[in-house]
Protein backbone atom coordinates (compact mmCIF):
# COMPACT_ATOMS: atom_id res chain seq x y z
CA UNK A 1 0.00 0.00 0.00
CA UNK A 2 1.23 3.33 -0.62
CA UNK A 3 -0.08 6.53 0.73
CA UNK A 4 -1.91 9.52 -0.60
CA UNK A 5 0.87 11.68 -1.06
CA UNK A 6 3.30 9.12 -2.60
CA UNK A 7 0.08 8.00 -5.34
CA UNK A 8 0.04 12.18 -6.12
CA UNK A 9 3.36 12.48 -6.79
CA UNK A 10 3.46 9.63 -8.94
CA UNK A 11 0.10 10.41 -10.89
CA UNK A 12 2.11 13.69 -10.75
CA UNK A 13 5.15 11.90 -12.63
CA UNK A 14 2.94 10.03 -15.32
CA UNK A 15 1.23 12.84 -16.23
CA UNK A 16 4.16 14.56 -17.33
CA UNK A 17 5.46 11.37 -19.16
CA UNK A 18 2.18 11.33 -20.54
CA UNK A 19 3.02 14.90 -21.93
CA UNK A 20 6.39 13.83 -23.04
CA UNK A 21 4.94 11.16 -24.74
CA UNK A 22 2.78 13.02 -26.81
CA UNK A 23 5.71 16.02 -27.71
CA UNK A 24 7.56 12.46 -28.34
CA UNK A 25 4.82 11.50 -31.13
CA UNK A 26 5.22 14.52 -32.83
CA UNK A 27 8.13 13.63 -35.02
CA UNK A 28 9.26 10.51 -36.62
CA UNK A 29 12.64 10.79 -35.27
CA UNK A 30 11.35 10.89 -31.46
CA UNK A 31 8.51 8.72 -32.22
CA UNK A 32 9.72 5.35 -30.82
CA UNK A 33 10.52 7.36 -27.35
CA UNK A 34 7.37 9.14 -27.10
CA UNK A 35 5.96 5.44 -27.27
CA UNK A 36 8.33 4.30 -24.07
CA UNK A 37 7.42 7.38 -22.08
CA UNK A 38 3.99 6.45 -22.23
CA UNK A 39 4.57 2.79 -21.58
CA UNK A 40 6.64 4.02 -18.42
CA UNK A 41 3.97 6.58 -17.89
CA UNK A 42 1.12 3.96 -17.89
CA UNK A 43 2.78 1.20 -15.92
CA UNK A 44 3.72 3.89 -12.65
CA UNK A 45 -0.23 5.00 -13.52
CA UNK A 46 -1.46 1.45 -13.04
CA UNK A 47 1.07 0.69 -10.23
CA UNK A 48 0.34 3.77 -8.31
CA UNK A 49 -3.24 3.56 -8.59
CA UNK A 50 -3.83 -0.95 -7.73
CA UNK A 51 -1.64 0.09 -4.57
CA UNK A 52 -3.61 2.93 -3.40
CA UNK A 53 -5.35 3.72 -0.03
CA UNK A 54 -8.59 1.94 -0.28
CA UNK A 55 -8.21 -0.68 -3.09
CA UNK A 56 -9.58 -4.06 -2.28
CA UNK A 57 -9.26 -7.14 -4.27
CA UNK A 58 -5.55 -7.04 -5.64
CA UNK A 59 -5.61 -10.46 -6.29
CA UNK A 60 -8.58 -10.37 -9.05
CA UNK A 61 -7.35 -6.98 -10.48
CA UNK A 62 -3.82 -8.46 -11.51
CA UNK A 63 -5.42 -11.53 -12.36
CA UNK A 64 -7.81 -9.11 -15.25
CA UNK A 65 -4.51 -7.51 -15.54
CA UNK A 66 -2.90 -10.20 -16.77
CA UNK A 67 -5.33 -11.81 -18.71
CA UNK A 68 -6.30 -8.31 -20.70
CA UNK A 69 -2.49 -8.26 -20.94
CA UNK A 70 -2.32 -11.92 -22.88
CA UNK A 71 -5.08 -10.95 -25.18
CA UNK A 72 -3.38 -6.97 -26.14
CA UNK A 73 0.25 -9.01 -26.70
CA UNK A 74 -1.35 -11.56 -29.08
CA UNK A 75 -3.90 -8.93 -31.04
CA UNK A 76 -0.62 -6.25 -31.24
CA UNK A 77 0.86 -8.65 -32.42
CA UNK A 78 -1.34 -10.04 -34.84
CA UNK A 79 -2.95 -7.24 -36.41
CA UNK A 80 -1.77 -6.17 -39.52
CA UNK A 81 -0.89 -2.84 -40.63
CA UNK A 82 -3.50 -1.68 -42.70
CA UNK A 83 -6.02 -3.18 -39.83
CA UNK A 84 -4.36 -0.85 -37.63
CA UNK A 85 -7.47 1.63 -37.62
CA UNK A 86 -10.10 -0.67 -36.74
CA UNK A 87 -8.02 -1.91 -33.21
CA UNK A 88 -8.20 1.61 -32.92
CA UNK A 89 -11.65 2.12 -33.37
CA UNK A 90 -12.48 -0.98 -31.52
CA UNK A 91 -10.24 0.41 -28.65
CA UNK A 92 -11.88 3.47 -28.60
CA UNK A 93 -14.93 1.44 -27.94
CA UNK A 94 -13.44 -0.09 -24.53
CA UNK A 95 -12.99 3.74 -23.10
CA UNK A 96 -16.91 4.24 -24.00
CA UNK A 97 -18.02 1.48 -22.40
CA UNK A 98 -15.83 1.50 -19.38
CA UNK A 99 -16.63 5.38 -19.23
CA UNK A 100 -20.95 3.61 -18.94
CA UNK A 101 -19.72 1.21 -16.81
CA UNK A 102 -18.10 3.28 -14.00
CA UNK A 103 -21.22 5.48 -14.12
CA UNK A 104 -23.44 2.80 -13.16
CA UNK A 105 -20.98 1.79 -10.72
CA UNK A 106 -20.09 4.80 -9.05
CA UNK A 107 -24.37 5.64 -9.03
CA UNK A 108 -25.20 2.46 -6.90
CA UNK A 109 -22.19 2.63 -4.64
CA UNK A 110 -23.01 3.35 -1.44
CA UNK A 111 -20.46 6.04 -0.66
CA UNK A 112 -22.36 8.43 -3.48
CA UNK A 113 -25.89 8.43 -1.14
CA UNK A 114 -23.53 9.40 1.56
CA UNK A 115 -22.58 12.84 -0.61
CA UNK A 116 -25.29 15.75 0.42
CA UNK A 117 -26.27 18.82 -0.98
CA UNK A 118 -24.38 20.56 -4.05
CA UNK A 119 -21.59 18.05 -3.99
CA UNK A 120 -24.52 15.21 -4.33
CA UNK A 121 -25.95 17.10 -7.76
CA UNK A 122 -22.27 17.80 -8.80
CA UNK A 123 -21.84 14.61 -8.81
CA UNK A 124 -24.57 12.99 -10.18
CA UNK A 125 -24.37 15.22 -13.30
CA UNK A 126 -20.56 13.87 -13.86
CA UNK A 127 -22.44 10.45 -13.99
CA UNK A 128 -25.25 11.46 -16.15
CA UNK A 129 -22.66 13.64 -18.67
CA UNK A 130 -19.78 10.66 -18.08
CA UNK A 131 -22.39 7.98 -19.15
CA UNK A 132 -23.51 9.51 -22.10
CA UNK A 133 -19.95 10.61 -23.70
CA UNK A 134 -19.50 7.08 -22.84
CA UNK A 135 -22.36 5.66 -24.52
CA UNK A 136 -21.97 7.80 -27.93
CA UNK A 137 -17.90 6.98 -27.82
CA UNK A 138 -19.21 2.81 -27.36
CA UNK A 139 -21.42 2.65 -30.10
CA UNK A 140 -20.00 5.26 -32.36
CA UNK A 141 -16.49 3.32 -32.36
CA UNK A 142 -18.51 -0.04 -32.73
CA UNK A 143 -20.16 1.32 -35.80
CA UNK A 144 -16.54 2.86 -37.30
CA UNK A 145 -14.50 -0.61 -36.74
CA UNK A 146 -17.45 -2.04 -39.07
CA UNK A 147 -17.12 0.72 -41.40
CA UNK A 148 -13.18 0.41 -41.61
CA UNK A 149 -13.63 -3.35 -41.78
CA UNK A 150 -15.85 -3.46 -43.90
CA UNK A 151 -18.31 -5.48 -42.23
CA UNK A 152 -20.81 -2.29 -43.12
CA UNK A 153 -21.46 -0.05 -45.99
CA UNK A 154 -19.34 3.33 -46.05
CA UNK A 155 -21.92 4.58 -48.08
CA UNK A 156 -23.44 7.18 -45.30
CA UNK A 157 -27.09 6.40 -44.03
CA UNK A 158 -28.98 10.03 -43.95
CA UNK A 159 -32.62 10.22 -43.60
CA UNK A 160 -34.62 13.12 -44.29
CA UNK A 161 -35.30 15.26 -40.81
CA UNK A 162 -32.44 13.54 -39.05
CA UNK A 163 -31.17 17.01 -37.45
CA UNK A 164 -34.34 17.61 -35.99
CA UNK A 165 -34.34 13.98 -34.72
CA UNK A 166 -31.05 14.62 -32.72
CA UNK A 167 -31.88 17.55 -31.55
CA UNK A 168 -35.03 16.23 -29.99
CA UNK A 169 -33.08 13.36 -28.86
CA UNK A 170 -30.72 15.60 -26.76
CA UNK A 171 -33.44 17.56 -25.30
CA UNK A 172 -35.06 14.53 -24.53
CA UNK A 173 -31.77 13.40 -22.68
CA UNK A 174 -31.35 17.09 -20.89
CA UNK A 175 -34.84 16.23 -19.78
CA UNK A 176 -33.87 12.93 -18.48
CA UNK A 177 -31.33 14.60 -16.90
CA UNK A 178 -32.87 16.61 -14.79
CA UNK A 179 -35.14 13.54 -13.55
CA UNK A 180 -32.03 11.46 -12.58
CA UNK A 181 -30.58 14.30 -10.49
CA UNK A 182 -34.14 14.98 -8.29
CA UNK A 183 -34.48 11.22 -7.89
CA UNK A 184 -34.01 9.99 -4.26
CA UNK A 185 -31.70 7.13 -3.54
CA UNK A 186 -30.91 4.74 -6.58
CA UNK A 187 -34.27 6.08 -8.52
CA UNK A 188 -32.95 7.66 -10.97
CA UNK A 189 -31.82 4.45 -12.91
CA UNK A 190 -34.89 3.92 -15.30
CA UNK A 191 -34.29 7.88 -16.28
CA UNK A 192 -30.32 7.13 -16.72
CA UNK A 193 -31.00 3.43 -18.27
CA UNK A 194 -33.15 5.51 -21.24
CA UNK A 195 -30.17 7.93 -21.65
CA UNK A 196 -28.31 5.64 -22.68
CA UNK A 197 -30.43 3.86 -24.73
CA UNK A 198 -30.32 7.44 -26.49
CA UNK A 199 -26.79 8.07 -26.38
CA UNK A 200 -26.26 4.65 -27.79
CA UNK A 201 -28.64 5.29 -30.77
CA UNK A 202 -26.83 8.97 -31.02
CA UNK A 203 -23.58 7.05 -31.76
CA UNK A 204 -24.61 4.58 -34.04
CA UNK A 205 -26.78 7.34 -36.26
CA UNK A 206 -23.95 9.99 -35.79
CA UNK A 207 -21.13 7.60 -37.71
CA UNK A 208 -23.41 5.81 -40.02
CA UNK A 209 -23.72 9.08 -41.27
CA UNK A 210 -20.69 10.04 -41.80
CA UNK A 211 -19.05 8.60 -45.49
CA UNK A 212 -16.45 6.66 -46.60
CA UNK A 213 -14.19 10.02 -47.44
CA UNK A 214 -14.61 11.33 -44.17
CA UNK A 215 -13.97 8.65 -41.73
CA UNK A 216 -10.29 9.50 -40.93
CA UNK A 217 -11.47 12.30 -39.39
CA UNK A 218 -14.12 10.20 -37.72
CA UNK A 219 -11.42 8.50 -36.13
CA UNK A 220 -9.53 11.01 -34.48
CA UNK A 221 -12.52 12.40 -33.47
CA UNK A 222 -13.83 9.53 -31.56
CA UNK A 223 -9.94 9.34 -30.29
CA UNK A 224 -11.15 12.99 -28.92
CA UNK A 225 -14.62 11.41 -27.21
CA UNK A 226 -12.74 8.75 -25.90
CA UNK A 227 -10.70 11.26 -23.88
CA UNK A 228 -13.42 13.06 -22.94
CA UNK A 229 -15.14 9.57 -21.89
CA UNK A 230 -11.92 9.02 -19.46
CA UNK A 231 -12.18 12.06 -18.03
CA UNK A 232 -15.28 11.95 -16.95
CA UNK A 233 -14.99 8.68 -15.52
CA UNK A 234 -11.60 10.47 -13.63
CA UNK A 235 -14.30 13.30 -12.22
CA UNK A 236 -16.88 9.87 -11.37
CA UNK A 237 -13.97 8.10 -9.51
CA UNK A 238 -12.24 11.48 -8.25
CA UNK A 239 -9.13 10.16 -9.70
CA UNK A 240 -6.75 13.15 -10.94
CA UNK A 241 -4.45 11.34 -13.25
CA UNK A 242 -7.45 9.90 -15.30
CA UNK A 243 -8.65 13.49 -15.90
CA UNK A 244 -5.61 14.66 -16.73
CA UNK A 245 -4.89 11.94 -19.19
CA UNK A 246 -8.67 12.20 -20.48
CA UNK A 247 -7.90 15.62 -21.12
CA UNK A 248 -5.06 15.36 -23.04
CA UNK A 249 -6.40 12.25 -25.55
CA UNK A 250 -9.19 14.63 -25.54
CA UNK A 251 -7.69 17.76 -26.68
CA UNK A 252 -4.90 16.00 -28.42
CA UNK A 253 -7.76 14.33 -30.81
CA UNK A 254 -9.94 17.87 -30.93
CA UNK A 255 -6.57 18.80 -32.55
CA UNK A 256 -5.35 16.09 -34.82
CA UNK A 257 -9.59 16.38 -36.45
CA UNK A 258 -9.05 19.47 -37.12
CA UNK A 259 -5.50 19.52 -38.50
CA UNK A 260 -7.39 16.44 -41.04
CA UNK A 261 -9.93 18.97 -41.88
CA UNK A 262 -8.04 21.15 -42.70
CA UNK A 263 -5.96 18.82 -44.93
CA UNK A 264 -9.19 17.71 -46.47
CA UNK A 265 -10.61 20.67 -47.04
CA UNK A 266 -13.87 20.07 -44.84
CA UNK A 267 -15.81 21.80 -41.95
CA UNK A 268 -15.54 20.08 -38.80
CA UNK A 269 -19.00 20.42 -38.26
CA UNK A 270 -19.87 19.05 -41.39
CA UNK A 271 -17.83 16.08 -41.09
CA UNK A 272 -19.52 14.83 -37.13
CA UNK A 273 -22.87 16.17 -38.19
CA UNK A 274 -22.85 13.75 -41.26
CA UNK A 275 -22.63 15.53 -44.69
CA UNK A 276 -24.54 18.67 -43.50
CA UNK A 277 -24.84 20.74 -46.71
CA UNK A 278 -21.66 19.00 -48.39
CA UNK A 279 -24.33 16.43 -50.39
CA UNK A 280 -23.15 16.33 -54.02
CA UNK A 281 -26.27 17.92 -56.25
CA UNK A 282 -25.91 16.16 -59.42
CA UNK A 283 -24.52 12.89 -60.74
CA UNK A 284 -20.73 12.53 -61.25
CA UNK A 285 -19.05 13.95 -64.34
CA UNK A 286 -18.76 11.86 -67.08
CA UNK A 287 -15.37 10.32 -67.53
CA UNK A 288 -13.62 11.00 -71.23
CA UNK A 289 -10.84 9.54 -72.63
CA UNK A 290 -9.21 5.83 -72.55
CA UNK A 291 -7.09 3.64 -70.46
CA UNK A 292 -3.77 2.81 -71.27
CA UNK A 293 -1.77 0.02 -69.89
CA UNK A 294 1.86 -0.33 -69.92
CA UNK A 295 4.38 -3.68 -69.03
CA UNK A 296 6.78 -3.98 -66.68
CA UNK A 297 9.38 -3.60 -68.77
CA UNK A 298 8.12 -0.50 -70.67
CA UNK A 299 7.67 0.89 -66.94
CA UNK A 300 11.36 0.09 -66.37
CA UNK A 301 12.38 1.78 -69.51
CA UNK A 302 9.96 5.02 -68.88
CA UNK A 303 12.51 5.06 -65.52
CA UNK A 304 15.52 4.72 -67.21
CA UNK A 305 14.81 7.79 -69.37
CA UNK A 306 13.38 10.14 -65.83
CA UNK A 307 15.96 12.64 -64.70
CA UNK A 308 13.35 13.10 -61.61
CA UNK A 309 10.66 10.36 -60.28
CA UNK A 310 7.92 11.05 -57.43
CA UNK A 311 6.56 8.49 -55.85
CA UNK A 312 3.21 8.69 -54.54
CA UNK A 313 2.02 5.44 -51.89
CA UNK A 314 -1.11 5.19 -51.14
CA UNK A 315 -3.26 2.20 -49.07
CA UNK A 316 -2.78 -0.72 -51.64
CA UNK A 317 1.31 -0.35 -51.17
CA UNK A 318 0.18 -1.13 -47.81
CA UNK A 319 -1.60 -3.79 -48.03
CA UNK A 320 1.12 -5.35 -50.85
CA UNK A 321 3.90 -4.54 -48.55
CA UNK A 322 5.54 -3.35 -51.25
CA UNK A 323 7.34 -0.65 -49.43
CA UNK A 324 10.92 -2.69 -49.37
CA UNK A 325 10.91 -3.60 -52.89
CA UNK A 326 10.01 0.02 -53.69
CA UNK A 327 13.32 1.14 -51.60
CA UNK A 328 15.71 -1.04 -53.34
CA UNK A 329 14.26 0.81 -56.33
CA UNK A 330 14.55 4.25 -55.15
CA UNK A 331 18.62 3.20 -53.99
CA UNK A 332 19.31 2.20 -57.32
CA UNK A 333 17.52 4.79 -59.06
CA UNK A 334 19.21 7.34 -56.76
CA UNK A 335 22.65 5.39 -57.66
CA UNK A 336 21.87 6.23 -61.33
CA UNK A 337 22.29 9.63 -60.60
CA UNK A 338 18.42 10.83 -60.34
CA UNK A 339 16.40 12.74 -58.16
CA UNK A 340 13.94 10.61 -56.30
CA UNK A 341 11.14 11.83 -53.89
CA UNK A 342 8.07 10.22 -52.21
CA UNK A 343 4.51 12.46 -52.17
CA UNK A 344 2.61 11.53 -48.96
CA UNK A 345 -1.00 12.96 -48.70
CA UNK A 346 -2.27 13.27 -45.21
CA UNK A 347 -5.10 10.91 -45.58
CA UNK A 348 -2.85 8.18 -47.69
CA UNK A 349 -3.92 4.85 -46.05
CA UNK A 350 -6.16 4.24 -43.32
CA UNK A 351 -4.80 6.09 -40.63
CA UNK A 352 -2.77 9.03 -39.63
CA UNK A 353 0.91 8.76 -41.14
CA UNK A 354 0.45 5.51 -41.75
CA UNK A 355 2.81 6.20 -45.53
CA UNK A 356 5.15 7.57 -43.31
CA UNK A 357 5.43 4.45 -40.66
CA UNK A 358 5.99 1.79 -44.05
CA UNK A 359 8.60 4.20 -45.54
CA UNK A 360 10.72 4.59 -41.94
CA UNK A 361 9.64 0.84 -41.87
CA UNK A 362 11.95 0.37 -44.96
CA UNK A 363 14.30 2.56 -43.77
CA UNK A 364 13.37 5.16 -46.24
CA UNK A 365 15.65 8.30 -45.30
CA UNK A 366 13.29 11.31 -44.13
CA UNK A 367 14.69 13.71 -46.01
CA UNK A 368 13.36 12.21 -49.38
CA UNK A 369 9.64 12.24 -48.06
CA UNK A 370 7.83 15.03 -49.02
CA UNK A 371 4.56 16.16 -47.51
CA UNK A 372 1.66 17.34 -50.30
CA UNK A 373 2.35 20.64 -50.13
CA UNK A 374 5.84 20.44 -50.49
CA UNK A 375 5.86 18.76 -53.35
CA UNK A 376 2.55 19.51 -55.22
CA UNK A 377 4.15 22.67 -56.99
CA UNK A 378 6.90 20.51 -58.22
CA UNK A 379 5.03 18.06 -59.61
CA UNK A 380 4.72 19.90 -63.23
CA UNK A 381 8.96 19.80 -63.39
CA UNK A 382 8.41 16.23 -62.58
CA UNK A 383 9.97 13.57 -65.43
CA UNK A 384 7.82 10.73 -63.66
CA UNK A 385 5.18 10.17 -61.35
CA UNK A 386 4.35 6.29 -60.14
CA UNK A 387 1.74 5.92 -58.39
CA UNK A 388 1.81 2.86 -56.18
CA UNK A 389 -1.31 1.26 -54.84
CA UNK A 390 -3.21 5.28 -54.65
CA UNK A 391 -6.31 6.40 -55.81
CA UNK A 392 -8.72 8.86 -54.14
CA UNK A 393 -6.08 11.19 -53.14
CA UNK A 394 -4.41 11.08 -56.80
CA UNK A 395 -8.28 11.95 -57.82
CA UNK A 396 -8.43 15.34 -60.09
CA UNK A 397 -12.33 15.32 -59.81
CA UNK A 398 -11.42 16.81 -56.14
CA UNK A 399 -10.58 19.96 -58.21
CA UNK A 400 -12.80 20.12 -60.66
CA UNK A 401 -16.25 17.70 -60.18
CA UNK A 402 -18.19 19.67 -57.82
CA UNK A 403 -20.60 16.30 -57.10
CA UNK A 404 -17.92 14.18 -56.59
CA UNK A 405 -18.02 13.52 -52.93
CA UNK A 406 -14.33 14.16 -52.66
CA UNK A 407 -15.17 17.51 -53.86
CA UNK A 408 -12.58 20.60 -51.93
CA UNK A 409 -10.01 17.70 -50.51
CA UNK A 410 -6.69 18.85 -51.89
CA UNK A 411 -4.91 16.12 -53.74
CA UNK A 412 -1.48 15.39 -55.26
CA UNK A 413 -2.20 16.87 -59.28
CA UNK A 414 0.05 14.34 -60.23
CA UNK A 415 -1.56 14.51 -63.66
CA UNK A 416 1.13 17.66 -63.75
CA UNK A 417 4.17 15.35 -64.35
CA UNK A 418 5.04 14.63 -67.90
CA UNK A 419 4.24 10.83 -67.43
CA UNK A 420 2.13 9.13 -64.93
CA UNK A 421 2.25 5.39 -64.26
CA UNK A 422 -0.17 3.85 -62.10
CA UNK A 423 -0.24 0.59 -60.17
CA UNK A 424 -2.94 -1.26 -58.98
CA UNK A 425 -4.58 -4.51 -59.87
CA UNK A 426 -7.41 -3.67 -61.83
CA UNK A 427 -9.74 -0.46 -62.52
CA UNK A 428 -11.51 -0.96 -58.98
CA UNK A 429 -12.27 2.41 -56.94
CA UNK A 430 -11.12 3.66 -54.21
CA UNK A 431 -12.23 3.80 -50.56
CA UNK A 432 -13.90 6.85 -51.51
CA UNK A 433 -16.05 4.40 -53.83
CA UNK A 434 -15.71 7.27 -56.84
CA UNK A 435 -14.35 7.10 -60.29
CA UNK A 436 -10.68 8.54 -60.75
CA UNK A 437 -10.19 10.31 -64.37
CA UNK A 438 -6.66 10.45 -64.12
CA UNK A 439 -6.47 6.23 -65.39
CA UNK A 440 -8.12 8.59 -68.15
CA UNK A 441 -5.72 11.10 -68.57
CA UNK A 442 -3.41 11.04 -72.01
CA UNK A 443 -0.34 10.87 -69.80
CA UNK A 444 -1.31 8.40 -67.66
CA UNK A 445 -0.65 4.56 -67.81
CA UNK A 446 -2.03 1.62 -65.67
CA UNK A 447 0.74 -0.84 -64.44
CA UNK A 448 -1.95 -3.42 -63.26
CA UNK A 449 -0.94 -6.16 -60.32
CA UNK A 450 0.08 -6.46 -56.91
CA UNK A 451 2.08 -3.16 -56.09
CA UNK A 452 4.58 -5.54 -54.43
CA UNK A 453 5.07 -8.16 -57.38
CA UNK A 454 4.92 -5.22 -60.16
CA UNK A 455 7.98 -3.20 -58.46
CA UNK A 456 10.11 -6.26 -57.84
CA UNK A 457 9.47 -6.82 -61.51
CA UNK A 458 10.40 -3.50 -62.43
CA UNK A 459 13.83 -3.86 -60.64
CA UNK A 460 14.73 -6.91 -62.19
CA UNK A 461 14.08 -4.99 -65.48
CA UNK A 462 16.21 -1.96 -63.90
CA UNK A 463 19.32 -3.95 -63.21
CA UNK A 464 19.39 -6.07 -66.32
P1 LIG B 1 -7.59 4.25 -51.76
O1 LIG B 1 -8.24 5.41 -52.39
O2 LIG B 1 -8.40 3.38 -50.88
O3 LIG B 1 -7.00 3.37 -52.97
C1 LIG B 1 -6.16 2.29 -52.73
C2 LIG B 1 -6.01 1.54 -54.03
O4 LIG B 1 -5.05 0.53 -53.81
C3 LIG B 1 -7.28 0.83 -54.47
O5 LIG B 1 -7.91 1.52 -55.52
C4 LIG B 1 -6.81 -0.57 -54.89
O6 LIG B 1 -7.13 -0.79 -56.27
C5 LIG B 1 -5.31 -0.52 -54.71
N1 LIG B 1 -4.79 -1.75 -54.13
C6 LIG B 1 -5.30 -2.50 -53.15
N2 LIG B 1 -4.52 -3.58 -52.92
C7 LIG B 1 -3.47 -3.49 -53.79
C8 LIG B 1 -2.34 -4.30 -54.05
N3 LIG B 1 -2.09 -5.44 -53.36
N4 LIG B 1 -1.48 -3.90 -55.00
C9 LIG B 1 -1.70 -2.78 -55.72
N5 LIG B 1 -2.76 -1.97 -55.52
C10 LIG B 1 -3.64 -2.33 -54.56
O7 LIG B 1 -6.29 4.66 -50.93
P2 LIG B 1 -5.51 6.05 -50.88
O8 LIG B 1 -5.28 6.60 -52.23
O9 LIG B 1 -4.34 5.78 -49.98
O10 LIG B 1 -6.53 7.03 -50.17
C11 LIG B 1 -6.90 6.85 -48.84
C12 LIG B 1 -8.41 6.78 -48.73
O11 LIG B 1 -8.76 6.18 -47.49
C13 LIG B 1 -9.06 8.14 -48.75
O12 LIG B 1 -10.33 8.08 -49.33
C14 LIG B 1 -9.17 8.45 -47.26
O13 LIG B 1 -10.14 9.41 -46.98
C15 LIG B 1 -9.54 7.09 -46.73
N6 LIG B 1 -9.20 6.90 -45.30
C16 LIG B 1 -8.02 7.39 -44.83
C17 LIG B 1 -7.74 7.28 -43.49
C18 LIG B 1 -6.47 7.93 -43.00
S1 LIG B 1 -6.45 8.63 -41.59
N7 LIG B 1 -5.41 7.95 -43.74
C19 LIG B 1 -8.62 6.55 -42.62
C20 LIG B 1 -9.80 5.98 -43.17
C21 LIG B 1 -10.08 6.17 -44.52
P3 LIG B 1 -7.26 -2.30 -56.83
O14 LIG B 1 -8.30 -2.95 -56.03
O15 LIG B 1 -7.62 -2.11 -58.27
O16 LIG B 1 -5.92 -2.93 -56.68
Amino acid sequence: MISGQVQLASYLFASILFILSLGGLSSQASAKRGVMYGIVGMIIAIVSTVLGEGVQGQTYILIAIAIASVIGIFLARKVEMTSMPQLVAILHSFVGLAAVLVGFGSYIDPKTAQLTGVEHNIHLVEIFIGVFIGAITFTGSVVAWGKLDGKIRSKPLIYPGRHLVNILLVIGCVVLGYIFTKAPGVSGLPPLYIMTAIACFIGVMMVMAIGGADMPVVVSMLNSYSGWAAAAAGFMLGNDLLIVTGALVGSSGAILSIIMCKAMNRSFLSVIFGGFGAAPTGPAKEVEGEVTAMNHEEVAELLKAAKSVVIVPGYGMAVAKAQFPVYAMVEHLKKEGKEVRFGIHPVAGRLPGHMNVLLAEANVPYDIVMEMDEINDDLAETDLVLVIGANDIVNPGALDDENSPIYGMPVLEVWNAKDVIVMKRSMATGYAGVQNPLFFKENTNMLYGDAKDSVTKINGFLVA
